[in-house]
């Protein structure tokens, strides 16, 4: 596992829950089924997501896992022939409930897609639209807010000196980490990931589990990814899916080292998939 480095809390998101107590609940998704039209695309899902732990939703390609990361931040809303039943409870808040405040939803909930999507502006705009927008900081304090995500998002250094450029003269890994450093800002409790790094080379990869690995402190952290190395590199916990079901989840060494199911092992050792 990569060495954690200190951590401060954001300037403006108050304190952070500690992660040195036992671990509690942050998502409880309880009997969940989702489907496009008449195809079923998860199938009575329930599965418990840790504070402050990175959990990997791994599987095969076309199993639910986008679709349940989607449900977590209600984008499926989008999509007329998405429909759902079932609970997602975030901090123990109906997510489902037509009364719910998406708004407010989206900004507990971070995501970074698979591919990075920087808004066209600049680097500094990137990361301070959101904050500007409902957080009500003066000029000098969202200057500090934006250099803390950049650092935090581990991009500072190669960006300090054009923050005003646009953001599309990045490489695709700082637009990655640009793209982690905006999500950040807004102070969500929940970082969800699709497949982060699959578009990135080695380096910029290795960077972004790195810092993966050290949001955890301060957030909790769901990623998809179809590199098992990954998943066993920086996650604490695990959830294989496989044709819309949850096959299996735990410990992400149990789930490695000595799975419970003959799918999950023959998955993480490669043999289909
Ligand atoms: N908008 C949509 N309309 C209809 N079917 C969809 C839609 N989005 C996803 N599906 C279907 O739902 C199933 C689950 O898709 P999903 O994108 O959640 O899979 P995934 O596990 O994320 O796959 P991958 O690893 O390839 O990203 C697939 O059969 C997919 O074709
Ligand atoms: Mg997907």
């Amino acid at each position: 596992m990569p060495q954690s480095a200190s951590v401060t809390n954001a300037p403006f998101h108050g304190e952070s829950p500690s992660s040195e107590s036992a671990p509690e609940v942050c998502v409880k998704i309880a009997n969940f089924n989702a489907w496009y039209d008449s195809f079923q695309a998860i199938h009575d899902l329930s599965l418990d997501i840790l504070r402050n732990q990175v959990t990997a939703f791994i599987g095969p390609s076309g199993c639910g896992k986008s679709t349940l990361l989607r449900w977590v931040n209600r984008m499926n809303d989008i999509v007329p022939t998405a429909q759902c039943t079932g609970s997602l409870r975030i901090n123990d808040v109906e997510v489902l409930s037509p009364s719910t405040d998406v708004v407010h939803l989206r900004r507990q909930v971070g995501m970074v897609f698979q591919k990075p999507n920087p808004f066209p502006k600049s680097i500094y705009e990137n990361v301070a639209f959101a904050p500007r927008l409902h957080l009500k900081l003066r000029r000098g304090e969202l200057d500090e807010l934006v250099e803390w995500a950049l650092r935090k998002a581990a991009v500072w250094d190669e960006v300090k000196d054009r923050l005003n450029a646009p953001a599309f003269g990045l490489s695709g890994g700082q637009q990655q980490r640009l793209c982690i450093a905006r999500a950040i800002a807004i102070g969500p409790e929940l970082l969800l990931m699709d497949e982060p790094c699959s578009a990135l080379d080695p380096a910029s990869t290795l960077a972004i589990e790195d810092l993966i690995y050290e949001l955890r402190e301060q957030y909790t952290i769901v990623m998809v990814t179809h590199n098992m190395q990954q998943a066993s590199r920086c996650s604490d916990q695990t959830a294989f899916f496989f044709e819309g079901r949850l096959i299996e989840s735990g410990a992400t060494d149990d789930v490695f080292t000595k799975p419970q199911q003959k799918r999950t092992d023959d998955y993480v050792r490669g043999r289909f998939g």
